[in-house]
């Protein structure tokens, strides 16, 4: 198959290198292509210049290099309805609709589509004038969870005990023009589960979980996430398909009841309470850095999967073969991440580490003039591990970020480690 991956980060790079068939017992000849692409990316895929939110420009790019299957990354092309372009030019596209993406460009439209399918959630309330917000502040806190109402790549959201903060943020939300939503604070450890959805079928892929504040221990900013693993020792053996049943599958199935039914990846993020699952958010993607960890485990070919996806014909796929043993990726991120990274610093690795995308994924990074690279965004590097055990994974890992150099960066020592350490009870 001609596929076409849009987006530039470690996500996408973990999709080119599934897609380029290098792990897979089966092996493929996918010929790839990329739009923007990154520097890790130019090895594995023909890059391409693209406005990624342009509809017909992308479909003009498909088209010219006679593309089987376009394969949207990130969620700012779906939001703006990038996939429906694709498919009334009748290409194959894995991605929702845009108003399907709605799920995550909308939060208050999740809620809306979780309360007709009666799927757990926190109780949340939409405030668009700053003189609501005292009063939701004391309704809903503490612990307070303020969300940006907009796409903020995982970055709008301030969950404080910290009245003062969660104020601040609500009132910047307000003043750059969205709406911001109060939530009550869902307790428990927090579950990615990724669904592939194909109208009313859903085909979920393993477990992971994310670490989104900056640094060790869960403390500093939210960021778009620091780290991740999979499978979780800890989730109950029916925790997936509870997922699905108490979840995933009512919310594909109010979404065909619509008439905007879902296709593509579906990502439920869930806290993992006493009741079991309850839904912190949804995203219309795969997520980053999870995916990176997830498909380092997946042994059925990535291509046949979304294009199953794509085609409407994923009921008829075969279960999904995983590796055994667990995955783990750290993100080596620049100096200054999130607020305002540092860019444009050479990162060197002994042994052609850079290269080896079974070890080190680019997220963001820069081909230099040296035949080198340089850090050209905030997470600039995922480094995978896998192994038999979790702390197997996690050792690899660590001894391959040890052996990177770029001036300023940090990453987070505790990837898993609570997991790891029995600390998470469910
Ligand atoms: N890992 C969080 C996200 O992809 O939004």
């Amino acid at each position: 198959m001609c596929i076409l991956v849009i987006g530039s980060g470690g996500r996408e790079h973990a999709l080119v290198h599934a897609l380029s068939g290098a792990d897979s017992a089966a092996g493929t000849e996918n010929e790839l292509h990329a739009a923007p692409g990154n520097a890790g990316i130019a090895r594995l895929a023909t890059l391409h210049d693209l406005d990624v939110t342009d509809g017909p420009a992308t479909v003009e790019l498909a088209q010219s290099i006679g593309a089987d299957l376009v394969v949207i990354g990130p969620e700012q092309p779906l939001v703006a309805g990038v996939a429906d372009a694709l498919r009334e030019a009748g290409i194959a596209v894995f991605g929702p609709s845009k108003e399907a993406a709605a799920l995550e460009g909308s939060k208050a439209f999740a809620k809306d589509v979780m309360a007709a399918a009666g799927v757990r959630t926190a109780e949340a309330r939409q405030v668009t004038d700053e003189s609501e917000v005292e009063a939701a502040l004391d309704a809903f806190g503490p612990t307070y969870v303020v969300k940006d109402d907009g796409l903020a790549g995982g970055k709008g959201v301030v969950v404080t005990s910290d009245r003062a903060a969660a104020k601040e943020h609500a009132e910047a939300v307000i003043a750059a023009g969205n709406p911001v939503l109060f939530e009550s604070f869902l307790e428990g450890p927090e579950v990615s589960l990724f669904c592939l959805v194909d109208g009313e079928t859903v085909v979920p892929l393993l477990p992971a979980q994310d670490h989104k504040r900056a640094y060790d221990n869960d403390e500093g900013p939210n960021t778009g996430g620091m780290g991740a693993y999979t499978p979780l020792p800890w989730l109950p053996a029916n925790g997936v398909q509870r997922i699905v049943d108490e979840v995933v599958a009512p919310v594909a199935a109010e979404m065909v009841r619509r008439g905007t039914p879902y296709s593509g990846l579906l990502y439920a993020g869930l806290a993992w309470g006493a009741q079991g699952p309850a839904v912190v958010e949804f995203n219309a993607r795969f997520g980053d850095p999870e995916t990176q960890a997830v498909l380092a485990l997946l042994q059925t070919p990535l291509a046949d999967v979304l294009h199953a996806t794509a085609t409407g014909t994923l009921a008829q796929l075969a279960p999904l073969e995983w590796k055994d043993g667990y995955a783990v990726t750290v993100v080596l991120a620049a100096e200054n991440y999130p607020a305002n990274p540092r860019k444009g610093d050479a990162i060197t690795a002994q042994g052609g580490l850079l290269d080896d995308p079974a070890r080190v994924l680019h997220a963001g990074t820069a081909a230099d003039t040296a035949d080198g690279y340089v850090s050209a965004g905030g997470r600039v590097l995922n480094i995978l591990g896998t192994g038999a055990t979790l702390s197997d994974a996690v050792e690899a890992a660590y001894k391959a970020i040890e052996q990177i150099e770029l001036d300023g960066s940090f990453y987070r020592r505790d990837i898993a480690r609570p997991a790891i350490d029995g600390e998470i009870e469910i």
